[in-house]
């Protein structure tokens, strides 16, 4: 049977693949496939091991007749049509839980470094501007006893919550459901009004659904706390760029920190402009161990699905 990966896979996860008999074309360009490139690559497979930014949609599933999974290389999986894949049995899996530490970390990294201004410190140093300690250089937030928003509390969300415990927060949270509270880690479950009316500090890890999709924009923004911080690790789409920058322009907002950009690679060119901005391109999973076992899973998802076995971590 024959598989295709939109990007190189590592050493022994290919050599698995080849072990259990499967053919295996891969993008080894180390170029992402624009999706010109795919559809034209990806013809006639089995199994598909796909990124976040290759859309997988009903003309790819429909030109590889045989195709039984689509193994994305994510948590994530908006870039796939999950609504078609099982009209035409057509598995999707994902790689939940191993990136759950790795992208907590980075939460926490891009986190800190908005609210102790350390981006803008190291940039102020590069600039040979410091001329000694000042009561007034680059003073932030105290996390001891700030209020912290988490949207979207799933396994990330409550990684980051255990982290910020550890800071001395108070960790607030919105979600669909409220999650289990052994679960909670002392988190308090609250309306999504709340969330934006009593947090310090929102950080937004939510999966981008239709639900999701634009929930911050200006009246969201015109709701928080003066000179509040907005975090996303989420998905772009879940945040509207220009209202941001509307916010972080007018001074309602203090700062922001993303990782994710509602039309990646595009960022809204104004976001370039604020000081008190941290952009980071995508790397939330990014831990080198993290990234092998990403994809490890996504492999042993599609040797378990080509085998008439059930996939290892499915979608929905
Ligand atoms: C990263 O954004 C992921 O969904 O894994």
């Amino acid at each position: 049977m024959r598989i295709f990966s939109t990007w190189k896979l590592p050493d022994h996860v290919l050599s698995n693949l080849e072990d259990n008999g499967f053919d295996v074309v891969q993008n080894d360009t180390g170029d992402l496939l624009s999706h010109v490139s795919l559809r034209e690559r990806c013809t006639g497979f089995d199994g598909i091991i796909s990124l976040l930014n290759d859309r997988i949609d009903r003309g790819i599933m429909e030109q590889n007749s045989e195709l039984k999974i689509v193994a994305n290389v994510a948590v994530g999986y908006d870039n796939i049509d999950v609504q078609y894949a099982p009209e035409i049995d057509i598995t999707v899996t994902n790689t939940p839980d191993i990136l759950t530490a790795a992208t907590a970390d980075l939460t926490m990294a891009l986190f800190l470094s908005v609210v102790r201004l350390t981006v803008a410190g190291d940039r102020f140093m590069r600039e040979r501007k410091f001329t000694g300690w000042r009561p007034d250089l680059f003073v932030g937030m105290d996390l001891q006893g700030a209020v912290i928003g988490i949207f979207g509390m799933g396994k990330i969300g409550r990684a980051v919550a255990q982290r910020m415990n550890s800071f001395g927060c108070k960790i607030l949270y919105h979600n669909r459901h409220r999650i289990n509270r052994e679960n909670e880690s002392g988190a308090e479950y609250v309306s999504f009004e709340d969330l934006l009316t009593r947090s310090d500090a929102i950080i937004v890890l939510s999966p981008l659904t239709p639900e999701t999709r634009n929930r911050f924009g200006n009246d969201e923004f015109e709701k928080m706390k003066d000179r509040a911080v907005l975090i996303n690790v989420g998905r772009g789409p879940i945040v509207s760029e220009a209202a941001l920058v509307k916010a972080l322009k007018s001074g309602k907002l203090s700062g922001a920190g993303m990782d994710v950009y509602e039309k990646e690679p595009i960022v809204n060119e104004q976001l370039y402009g604020l000081e008190n901005v941290v952009l980071l391109p995508h790397i939330g999973s990014a831990g080198k161990k993290t990234r092998e076992d990403m994809f490890a899973l996504a492999a042993e998802n599609v040797i378990a699905v080509l085998s008439g076995k059930s996939p290892l971590t499915p979608v929905k």
